[in-house]
């Protein structure tokens, strides 16, 4: 789609009150950019309101939300919990979560849904496995777990494609310093953009598609210059403004 990328950094269980330093320089070089690349922060849920405090009109995110409204669940916090701390976004479906906390597509589904009926707007993962890389299954594998974890009904009725982007992150690319082929995010990101399609007619063309997976200063502007990459998740490269920015900046251009 046309518009300003989405360059969101992933903090994941990095960050202290230490760190605001690094979110008060990215939130002034954001803001000088005039609207030019959209930049968020994720950062982990304890940063939420100090930050958002600190640096209004910055956008805060938080890196996952439980789908219900409130109850019996200790240790969880609901999107209107994070709303009210300052969360203006959430990821949901990361695939560090989809492992280590068994969370599957229905799963994702309904975090994505909880956002969205709350003020939250959503980031919602997909990637393959080495394996499923290997096995030339790859296209397959993220696009079926996309149709299943796409918000639906209620949810789906309103601002959707507004509200919601979608990260590619192949899992073999996290954290690893490996990226795919120009070729192969541009054929999976084409793929996904159809299913997006099929889920929303036109307005599926506003969802931005955003690539994650060892995103760097290096390697940036190759991967913004890929069609229909409509911006990165970043994660080990969003915690020093010294690493993001550069980042943010090729998406600018
Ligand atoms: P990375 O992480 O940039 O450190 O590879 C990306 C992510 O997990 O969102």
């Amino acid at each position: 789609m046309a518009g300003a990328k989405l360059v969101a950094g992933n903090w994941k269980m990095h960050g202290t009150s230490a760190d605001l330093c690094e979110i008060e320089a990215i939130a002034e070089a954001a803001r000088a950019l005039n609207g030019r690349v959209e930049v968020a922060l994720c950062v982990p849920a304890t940063l939420i309101h100090r930050a958002s405090e600190a640096f209004p009109g910055f956008p805060i995110g938080a890196q996952d939300i439980h789908m219900a409204e409130k109850g019996a669940h200790t240790g969880d916090l609901c999107a209107a919990m994070l709303h009210d701390a300052g969360a203006v976004l959430t990821i949901v479906g990361h695939s560090e979560r989809r492992d280590a906390h068994r969370e599957d597509d229905s799963c994702v589904r309904a975090k994505a849904e909880a956002a969205l009926r709350s003020e939250l707007r959503v980031i919602l993962c997909v990637g393959e496995s080495d394996a499923e890389r290997g096995s030339g299954r790859a296209v397959e594998v993220v696009c079926g777990q996309l149709d299943a974890s796409l918000p639906g009904g209620e949810a789906a009725a309103g601002a959707v494609p507004d509200r919601l982007a979608v990260a590619y992150e192949p899992i073999w690319a996290i954290g690893t310093g490996k990226i795919p082929t120009t070729g192969d995010i541009a054929e999976m990101h084409r793929a996904l953009r159809q299913r997006l399609l099929a889920a929303f007619g036109e307005a599926g063309r506003q969802v931005r598609i955003l690539y994650g997976g060892s995103v760097k200063p290096a390697n940036a502007v190759e991967i913004f210059a890929i069609p229909d990459v409509g911006g990165a998740l970043v994660g080990g490269a969003s915690l020093k403004a010294a690493d993001f920015l550069p980042i943010v900046e090729a998406a600018a251009r």
